[in-house]
């Protein structure tokens, strides 16, 4: 019998009409062989072949570990002394020459492109991230545990934060303790790294920890996550540091009733974008529209931004086991910044927020 994953992507490549699909180390690789492979100088590329076993190149040091996977493989290693041309060519000669092969247009590089192209002469590169995304997109069990463990871990270190913060410490301090809070709690890599801004910074939705200073009066936003079993947890909470001003007030009181209107909008059924709308909604009616500027939220699984996408012009209609965020914000540039944000499960008969830390507005650090 096929080994059931790799049953899973030949049914993808066979509905795309593809002949072979290449994976480079990332998650769609870590999810079918188990192994987390770095994406490094060294190219390695596996070819999901219809018909056949896969075919693998693979750096010489990490042979033994992909050969012992559980997925049946012909591996081409090389080492560093030779370089890699020959195992392209030696693979290529496997049924691969002039067809047509799925990519991951996201995780690819110019490198291995254009190494397929040069070996596997006249084979169309076709981008294959769309149809690949449906791998992952439906949680089985197992998922779903591993996901609600690496929320536990990162909510349990929010907690412990919260009795450590005080005014005057740095976005960088708050961001290395809740960095060493998960990490004792178990906590395994980081999806991203975590996002501690204060004061006006909060109105940065990426911004980078660095100097700032926490203050009496100013809002302390804390976007962070952790993975369990290769699982991510991807959480949002801003809090008052002291009293809020009458503004951080007025925003956070907008953005908690977006939050529950996406949240209350999510189901099976539902188109992804109806989620974005109920949520989008609520700001856009106190007039905050201008200052939501991304979308209402991603799936969440392996990758902290996967399938599917909660924005509009996506009417992907959700089904139990898809996992995604809803994470409405309001930021208002160099004044104040507000998002919360939660991890939802699709049910056989609605969602479930994964994340269950308190979303009214806390005051910290008192
Ligand atoms: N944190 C919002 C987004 O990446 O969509
Ligand atoms: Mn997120």
């Amino acid at each position: 019998m096929t080994h059931p994953k790799l049953h899973q992507i030949h049914e993808i490549a066979a509905a795309a009409g593809l002949d072979a699909i290449a994976l480079v180390p990332g998650a769609n690789l870590h999810y079918l062989t188990g192994i987390d492979f770095h994406l490094m100088e060294r190219p390695l590329v596996v070819f999901f072949v219809l018909g056949r076993d896969p075919v693998a190149v693979v750096p010489s040091l990490e042979e033994a570990r992909l050969a012992a996977c559980g997925i049946p493989m012909t591996l081409f290693p090389w080492s560093d002394s030779e370089g890699f041309g020959a195992a392209f060519a030696a693979a290529a000669a496997l049924r691969l020459r002039g067809k047509r092969v799925g990519v991951e247009e996201l995780r690819m590089r110019v490198l291995e492109a254009t190494l397929l192209d040069e070996y596997l002469l006249g084979a169309a590169l076709v981008p294959a991230g769309q149809a690949l995304a449906a791998l992952r997109l439906r949680k089985d069990a197992d998922a779903v545990r591993a996901l609600r463990e690496a929320i536990a871990i990162s909510e349990a270190a929010l907690e412990h934060l919260l009795g450590q913060v005080r005014p005057g410490m740095t976005e960088r301090e708050v961001a290395g303790l809740l960095t060493v809070a998960q990490l004792e709690r178990g906590g395994g890599k980081h999806p991203f790294e975590p996002i501690a801004l204060a004061g006006p910074n909060s109105a940065l939705p990426h911004g980078e920890p660095g100097e700032r200073r926490l203050a009496t009066g100013e809002p302390l936003l804390l976007d962070f996550g952790t993975t369990a079993r290769g699982y991510a947890s991807d959480i949002t909470r801003t809090f008052s540091v002291g009293e809020p001003s009458p503004r951080l007030v007025e925003v956070y009181e907008v953005v908690r009733a977006a939050n529950e209107a996406g949240r209350a909008a999510a189901g099976p059924g539902v188109p992804a974008q109806d989620v974005d709308r109920a949520a989008r909604r609520v700001i856009e009616d106190t007039g905050f529209g201008p200052y939501f500027t991304h979308r209402t939220g991603h799936g969440l699984g392996m990758e902290a931004h996967e399938g599917p996408n909660i924005v509009e012009g996506n009417a992907q209609v959700l089904e139990p086991g898809m996992v995604f965020t809803v994470e409405p914000g309001i930021y208002l540039p160099g004044e104040v910044g507000v998002r919360i944000e939660d991890d939802l499960l699709i049910t056989p008969d609605g969602a479930e927020s994964l994340t269950t830390f308190l979303r009214d507005l806390r005051i910290i650090g008192a």
